[in-house]
């Protein structure tokens, strides 16, 4: 059995290149909509969606985040950048600001457009990580935290990558200890190693398989 919304969870895939055609208002107030609507803790509601359009300021940002995700921003018509202020719910609201994330990137998804989740909260909010970067470029107030960026657009190509079977991933009343693969991040931590000793990329499409 399937429906709209299993299908639209289903399809989504990390876009990293856009095509030029611009994001209409409606699309991206559907998209901004579906952030609105999002669950959050005693229903704080403690958002701000920042729309980027401006190319000199995409620019700048891509020139702060990690080379190999900096082509998706700069390619994409709009990004929306998802802020939380952690005083409207101290608990949860790095759990807000992602829920709205993938709620945004889901309706996306479901009118023909797509995204890619730019991960750039500090956990350890360092002076200079990438996410204070941001913040100061998109001069977002000291007390509030950017969860995610999220580039918006119309997808050059389509993505396919697959999933774990759900055997994998479900125990039945208790967690069973089983054998765990090396993560994938360390996967990802040696090839992005091997990847910028041997060359600078020349395309996200170059490096994306093995890193995104
Ligand atoms: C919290 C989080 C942070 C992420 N950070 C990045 C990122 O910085 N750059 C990037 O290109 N993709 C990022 N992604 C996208 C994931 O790499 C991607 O979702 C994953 O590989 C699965 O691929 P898919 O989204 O195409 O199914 C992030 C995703 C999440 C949920």
């Amino acid at each position: 059995m399937t429906n709209p919304i299993l299908e639209t969870i289903r399809e989504r895939r990390s876009i990293l290149r856009f095509k030029s055609t611009p994001v209409s208002d409606a699309k991206l107030n559907l998209v901004l909509e579906a952030g609105r609507w999002a669950p959050s803790l005693g229903n704080s509601q403690p958002w701000r969606f920042i729309v980027i359009n401006n190319k000199e300021i995409k620019e700048r940002m891509s020139i702060v985040v990690s080379t190999f995700f900096s082509l998706s921003i700069k390619d994409a018509p709009i990004c929306i950048a998802t802020c939380v202020n952690p005083k409207k719910d101290s608990f949860h609201f790095i759990e807000d600001g992602a829920i709205a994330t993938q709620n945004m990137a889901l309706a996306a998804q479901s009118i023909g457009l797509g995204t890619s989740w730019i991960g750039v909260f500090s956990l350890l909010n360092e002076k200079n990580s990438t996410e204070r970067k941001l913040k100061e470029i998109l001069k977002i107030p000291n007390e509030w935290r950017l969860i995610s960026i999220l580039p918006l657009g119309t997808p050059k190509f389509k993505e396919t990558k697959q999933r774990k079977e759900l055997p994998e991933l479900v125990d039945l009343n208790n967690f069973r200890i089983r054998e765990e693969p090396s993560s994938n991040l360390e996967i990802i931590r040696k090839r992005s190693t091997e990847i910028q000793k041997t060359h600078e990329p020349s395309s996200v499409r170059e490096i994306e398989p093995s890193i995104v």
